[in-house]
């Protein structure tokens, strides 16, 4: 039973395959944790409470509940916690005292809808523990969710509001997921970046305070990923434990981690208080986002293989074509320079080399010639298009490929169509400067006014077009976050309303052309998280596609998020795909994920095309591997000057050799932990065979003087 509650004990437990989760009611009131942790031989005793002066207790427990200190499931604001709170809501007298008592349970099959926000795929063994709480002051009816993915070793948490009272409450912040952990000897890895320097690995151990990485930027953001995981101080890739979280959700977000003084670690993740508000009228309810946990007592490797079998199996939507798209994108080749004619050079030289797919990049709408203009004048450039979008992707497809086409639906240039009809359609506060930034504003997506627009240009323009992918660009973070549609009370919801409206027109998308697939992109990977996963087959994994930094990249990405959701193209740096070795480094390093090209393939030499194509055939036969296997990391490009990996799927192993950084001339040993000591492989890449022993004590690889130094071997299972 993957939920059960054990009446003796007053205690709900919550297993997987693998893990355990365990929380008691102590007093018939306050839901306290007993248990995280590997399910074999998980034991663990009745809660106790640690006792510290100048806490405030409730006189009939005295001592032995301390809100201060417990181990508690969700905190309510100022209810004699001082550690940062799960829920705070503002009532009608002006304070936000949110005091939660249990009131019972309910255990189901599957899991309940998320009302407007994307959530994890429930399948025949997914199972459900509702936990109502409620405080009786207000009448704020609090629902906990913890859903079950046996399989996966995940637990996902979101809450439910609802007012149940009789007078409005005002929700100050609402935290999806409380964890508290009954110790602190831990390293906390997170990924913080920026704009063309995505998701840097930072492993630090725990200090007592808050440590926190957020949003405050409306997107889930280049600075911070919402992903994080704590692990034992001598955890590695395939020893240690490690609690790995995440938050299905692509806005501001706030993680928190906060020691306390007795030692007890208090995990949050959810929407933070800076940049979230709700009114929450009589009646009504709110509900959070979902927040994901795993566990692993076998390494941070395993962890990552947790997350990833949930990405696919739960969050990614279905893959709509037989193959994953080998995609020619035009941007780093043309920028805003296109037109027919040109394109379909691209599409004819793209089909005889192999591609599968042409994605024509910005510059095809409005007068769109420079990133100054048209953001919201969604027709086609007649000078451009002269017969017309419909007419063009016919005559692509004529040449035997695919067809995909760029947009930037939540954004506006000033100078547009769009922003002379409708000044106030763009994210503004009243009265002050509309900062921009790449000469752009953001929609006020929240207003249902600007979604309808877009729904309705999108049907108008793309009408009778055979289009077979979407790239869903995002270029800006919101600032100034005030919206005309709203009343002055409420401009602090506009940060979370414009993800609702953003993910309905998402919804619309998919709804609206049911064949193709969307490669999400904000700026690369600004919105690397969940929530765009839940719509999109893959993201730009970064705009920089210099690819000894893309080592780095793809790196900390495969932490938390599988192979299949990063777009990796083989660019063309000052000419470097016409050197053969450098060309082969930027195919290994793209075969990291999902392998496409951005050059401008119609002007290089037919010795570069002929191995493009060579490139792509070959990588088909390992794409199973790459896309739907398992990952093993061997070297941290973070602590080393290489990445090594294998993909595997039990059987046949995919290894690679990356060097991102100038280097002495060294042996590097490369075990496959995982191979068959009494199996035989065939190195398909070298036609050598190796003994399953061999590959467990490694293979060697040689680093040299150059950044570009790679080998890959393909061993398949004799
Ligand atoms: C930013 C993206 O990340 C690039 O790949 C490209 O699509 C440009 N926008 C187009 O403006």
């Amino acid at each position: 039973m993957p939920i059960s509650f054990n009446n003796e004990r007053n205690m709900f437990v919550l297993q997987t395959d693998n893990t355990e989760y365990a929380f008691q009611i102590l007093y018939g009131k306050f839901p306290v944790n007993l248990y995280y942790g590997a399910r074999e031989n998980a034991e663990y005793k009745d809660y106790e409470e640690r006792i510290v002066s100048f806490a405030p207790f409730h006189k009939e427990h005295h001592l032995s509940y301390l809100p201060d200190t417990a181990m508690l499931e969700y905190s309510g604001y100022d209810s004699g916690d001082y550690r940062t709170s799960s829920l705070k809501l503002r009532n009608v007298n002006g304070d936000c005292a949110t005091f939660l008592y249990y009131k019972g349970y309910r255990i189901f099959d599957g899991r309940e809808e998320l009302p407007g926000l994307p959530s994890a795929d429930a399948d025949a063994d997914t199972k459900t523990l509702e936990i109502t709480m409620e405080d009786d002051l207000t009448g704020a009816e609090v629902k906990l969710y913890y859903t079950v993915f046996p399989r996966e070793d995940v637990i996902s948490r979101y809450v439910k509001i609802t007012n149940n009272g009789e007078n409005k409450l005002v929700i100050e912040k609402c935290m999806s997921l409380t964890l508290d952990l009954p110790r602190c000897d831990l390293d906390m890895i997170s990924l913080y970046g920026r704009h063309y320097g995505e998701r840097n690995y930072q492993r630090v151990p725990l200090h007592h305070g808050l440590q926190s990485i957020f949003s405050r930027r409306g997107a889930s953001s280049h600075q911070y990923n919402p992903f994080f995981a704590l692990c034992d101080h001598d955890a590695r890739e395939e020893e240690g434990r490690a609690y790995g979280f995440n938050f299905v959700f692509s806005g501001s977000f706030a993680d928190e981690v906060e020691v306390c003084q007795v030692g007890r670690t208090r995990i949050q993740v959810g929407l933070g208080e800076e940049n979230f508000q709700w009114h929450l009228g009589v009646g009504e309810s709110f509900v959070s986002p979902e927040a994901v946990m795993t566990y692993s007592d076998s390494g941070i490797g395993k962890m990552s293989r947790n997350f990833h079998d949930f990405v696919r199996r739960r969050i990614l939507p279905p893959e709509p074509f037989e193959k994953r798209p080998v995609v020619l994108n035009t941007w780093e080749a043309c920028y805003f320079k296109i037109d027919e004619a040109e394109m379909l050079r691209f599409a004819e030289t793209a089909a005889k080399y192999g591609c599968d797919m042409l994605v024509m990049d910005d510059g095809w709408f409005g007068e769109r010639h420079s990133d100054w203009t048209s953001l919201g004048d969604w027709y086609e450039n007649k000078q451009k298009f002269p017969k017309g979008l419909k007419s063009f992707i016919d005559s692509v497809k004529e040449r035997g490929i695919k067809f995909g086409i760029w947009v930037e639906p939540e954004m506006i240039n000033a100078a547009s169509e769009l922003y002379n009809a409708h000044p106030d359609w763009c994210i503004h506060c009243k009265d002050r400067v509309r900062m921009e930034s790449r000469q752009q504003l953001v929609l006020d997506m929240g207003n249902p006014e600007v979604v309808e627009y877009l729904k309705d240009i999108f049907s108008k323009t793309f009408e009778g077009c055979s289009i077979d992918y979407f790239k869903w660009d995002m270029n800006r973070n919101i600032s100034q976050a005030g919206s005309a549609a709203l009343p002055p009370e409420r401009q602090g919801e506009v940060y979370y309303r414009y993800m609702l409206g953003t993910y309905e027109l998402f919804r619309w998308f998919r709804e609206k052309f049911p064949n193709a697939m969307i490669e999400n992109c904000a700026g690369g990977g600004g919105r690397y998280d969940l929530g765009m996963m839940k719509y999109s087959t893959m993201i730009w994994t970064s705009d920089n596609t210099l690819p000894w930094d893309r080592v780095r990249i793809q790196y900390s990405s495969m932490l938390a998020y599988p192979a299949a959701t990063m777009s990796c193209h083989v660019a063309n740096h000052g000419g470097s795909c016409e050197d053969p070795r450098q060309l082969r480094y930027g195919w290994h390093v793209a075969m990291g994920g999902a392998l496409g090209y951005e050059i401008h393939l119609p002007n290089l030499s037919d010795t570069v095309k002929e191995t493009v194509k060579n490139q792509i055939e070959t990588y088909r036969q390992y794409e199973p591997l790459i896309l739907r296997g398992d990952y093993y990391s061997i070297l941290n490009p973070f602590e080393t000057n290489y990445s090594a990996y294998y993909y595997t799927d039990g059987r046949d192993f995919l290894l690679s050799f990356l060097q991102f950084d100038e280097d002495t001339e060294n042996e590097i040993i490369l075990p496959v932990s995982t191979a068959d000591a009494n199996a035989t492989y065939l190195d398909t890449v070298s036609g050598k065979l190796y003994s399953g022993a061999e590959l467990l004590a490694g293979v060697s690889a040689f680093s040299d003087t150059s950044r570009f130094t790679s080998q890959i071997w393909h061993f398949v299972r004799q």
